[in-house]
């Protein structure tokens, strides 16, 4: 799918010229291309990766990038727990496809955040070491069967919201990558919803469980979104990069809207008594958020950072061996392929 990844070279020197090396540029010169940057940006066009691109631009990509792919990857833990204790054949197989997707969406995103000049092992050294942040709400324990099913749907159902608008974002790799992860997260959302509602035709105990994993998970949720607009300063930018297409408490007002009807469907309550619609607003109003606890999360300080940490470290050791014979067989590869072009 990224064929254009694997021409770039990697910048494990933290470079922040072009992927090809665009060479100090005379002021002019720069002035030049920043102009033309500019103007493909306000067309609405995608900038890829041999391109001219700012510094600045070049390293917020990659730390959006590298952050959702951290995300994807360490969010495989709190579902994985539960692959061995699904309540049936058909959920399990559910299960492990979803846990795959998530590992596979990883993937790809590691593979468009190296297009822009920084390896995959830089980046994984910031999440093994604690340096790179992703997803605060992978830092919560799965405590029961219903966890699985409000995972699909609030925050699967969450990630949607956000990621369907970068499907538009103006880094071409990361916009392509993002098409494809956003109907396997459809699917996610779906398998979700659909195992709730089996749950709350179950027994009284089945859809208390319920309701107990959507008490746990709501204000979480919320918080994906980042922090509200008046306290993310570097949004503005974004947006004027073409980066993010919408604002956070955008983003967090759509999820609501489009949340609170799937509730009443399903029949339990969101734990928000303010929680109304606002006639005037077209909206529903929505409590306050506990940003100190979002910060506290996120800053290593969550209930399961540690542990999901550990268990990705783990991970990556126990599967050096794997990379040393891929390696091996790759250079092997092209030592026959110069044989035989010589
Ligand atoms: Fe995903
Ligand atoms: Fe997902």
């Amino acid at each position: 799918m990224y064929t254009q990844s694997f021409s770039v070279p990697d910048d494990t020197a933290g470079n922040t010229s072009g992927p090809k090396g665009v060479p100090a540029a005379a002021s002019a010169a720069e002035a030049e291309l920043q102009a033309a940057f500019d103007a493909r940006i306000d067309q609405d066009g995608r900038i890829e990766p041999r391109d001219w691109m700012p510094a600045a631009y070049r390293k917020t990509l990659v730390r959006q990038i590298s952050q959702h792919a951290h995300s994807e990857i360490v969010g495989m833990l709190p579902e994985g727990n539960w692959i061995s204790r699904a309540p049936s054949l058909k959920r399990k197989a559910i299960l492990i496809a979803k846990v795959q997707d998530e590992g596979g969406h990883g993937l790809y995103l590691y593979s468009a955040a190296e297009t822009l000049g920084t390896s995959r092992a830089e980046m994984l050294e910031g999440l093994h070491s604690g340096k790179a942040k992703y997803s605060s709400i992978f830092n919560y324990p799965t405590l029961n069967w219903a966890d699985m099913g409000v995972i699909g749907w609030l925050v699967d159902g969450a990630a949607i919201m956000n990621q369907i608008p970068l499907c538009r974002c103006s880094y071409g790799p990361y916009a392509r990558a993002m098409v494809r992860v956003c109907k396997e997260e459809s699917f996610h959302q779906r398998q979700g919803y659909e195992a709730l509602l089996v749950l709350m035709q179950g027994t009284q105990a089945q859809r208390e469980m319920v309701q107990d994993a959507v008490n746990r998970y709501w204000w979480k949720c919320l918080a994906m979104f980042g922090p509200p607009d008046a306290d993310s300063p570097n949004s503005q930018q974004g947006m004027r990069w073409g980066i993010k297409r919408f604002t956070n408490d955008d983003l967090r007002q759509k999820f609501i809207d489009a949340t609170v009807p799937q509730a009443r469907v399903l029949g339990v309550t969101l734990p928000d008594p303010e929680l109304k619609w606002n006639e005037e607003r077209g909206h529903y109003d929505h409590g306050p958020i506990d940003w100190d606890e979002f910060w506290q999360v996120v800053n290593g300080h969550g209930p399961m950072n540690k542990e999901r940490l550990a268990t990705r470290v783990k991970a990556h050791e126990q599967g050096a061996w794997v990379r040393e014979a891929a390696a091996a067989h790759a250079a092997k590869q092209q030592q026959r392929q110069l044989k035989e072009a010589a």
